[in-house]
């Protein structure tokens, strides 16, 4: 197995120490723009191999594709983060001309590649990769449901005292602040509905958290997060390239399913080697859908800036 991480910044550079760490492949690729920082970085990580025990081979490049050949899955992270008060959806238009072009290079190299879009925003990023690459729409899944999911989680262990192990619970929708649906009436802890410990207020503080769980770290870092990002990069790696078939909420191109189409948006998937291999139906009420369908107008917003 190869797989290439493009972007050794923050996100990348976690992401690539995760896959390292766990073997997730035999060869690993860094790629960055900047002149020596994913040489720098690989070189870092090799030496900590024989301090952890593992053996994965990691090459850096300044951008020179021709390193990233035959690789199995390339996730992109280069791009700009934000800044404290800033959205993502700021990010568009840089953003969208280094995705494109990272993309276009990556395929020339790797035309079978699954694609992991980390880059914000997101949800726009993701429908531009898939857009612009003409790959099949299985292969090409965003980052960000995982990690809001995992923030869900942080909240509601801190709030029921217990580990976010024992807790089952799903973020879906856009990857934005005021976009994505914590769905709390479907979170469990140890398999019982956590509705039934928390007080309307409680669970109300939550979700609201959870969705400004981003820009709470912006505010405190003063650049936005990477530990829990670049986890989250790294464990989508893991069940496509070990075909785990877990299910992640990830962004995927709809075609009728939660009722939108011509769209990316979060919805649980079960993950494997061939990508996403399938979209769970997760039986929405009313006010669910409704959320959705706004999370789409808002994303399909910004889909459009792409157009003009
Ligand atoms: P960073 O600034 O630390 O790293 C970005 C790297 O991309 C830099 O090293 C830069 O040199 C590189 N880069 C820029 N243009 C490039 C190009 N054309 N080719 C190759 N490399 C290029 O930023 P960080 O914190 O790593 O964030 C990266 C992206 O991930 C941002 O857009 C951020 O908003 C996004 N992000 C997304 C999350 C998600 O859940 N989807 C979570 C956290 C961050």
């Amino acid at each position: 197995m190869k797989v290439t991480v493009v972007g050794a910044g923050a996100v990348g550079a976690t992401t690539a120490d995760n896959i390292a760490r766990r073997e997730l492949c035999e060869e690993l690729v860094l790629l960055d723009i900047k002149e020596g920082l994913a040489e720098g970085k690989a070189l870092d990580m090799t030496q900590t191999a024989a301090l952890l025990g593992f053996d994965t081979k990691i090459t850096g490049s300044t951008s020179d594709y021709s390193k990233t050949k035959g690789s199995d899955v390339v996730v992109i992270t280069s791009g700009l983060p934000r800044k404290p008060g800033m959205t993502r959806e700021e990010l568009i238009g840089t953003n969208a001309n280094i995705v494109k072009g990272v993309t276009q290079n990556i395929l020339q190299y790797s035309p079978d590649a699954i694609i992991v879009v980390i880059s914000n925003p997101m949800d726009t990023m993701t429908y531009l990769t898939l857009q612009s690459s003409g790959v099949a729409k299985n292969k090409i899944i965003g980052m960000g449901g995982i990690l809001d999911s995992a923030r869900f989680k942080c909240y509601l262990s801190m709030a029921l005292n217990c580990s976010p192990n024992d807790l089952n619970a799903i973020v879906i929708g856009g990857h934005g602040d005021t976009t994505m649906i914590p769905l709390i009436r479907y979170a469990t802890w140890n398999s019982v509905p956590v509705t039934e410990f928390l007080s309307a207020e409680q669970q109300q503080k939550i979700v609201a958290d959870t969705m400004v769980g981003g820009a709470t770290l912006t505010k405190l870092i003063g650049t936005s997060a990477w530990y829990a990002p670049g986890a989250a990069g790294a464990a989508l790696v893991e069940s496509i390239v070990r075909d785990e078939k877990k299910l992640f909420s990830c962004c995927v191109s709809l075609d009728g399913e939660y009722g939108q189409k011509d769209i990316c948006l979060g919805v649980p998937v079960v993950l494997g080697k061939n990508g996403w291999e399938k979209i769970v139906d997760y039986k929405l009420n009313g006010d669910e859908q409704a959320a959705f369908n706004k999370s789409a107008d808002a994303v399909r917003n910004m889909n459009d800036v792409l157009k003009m």
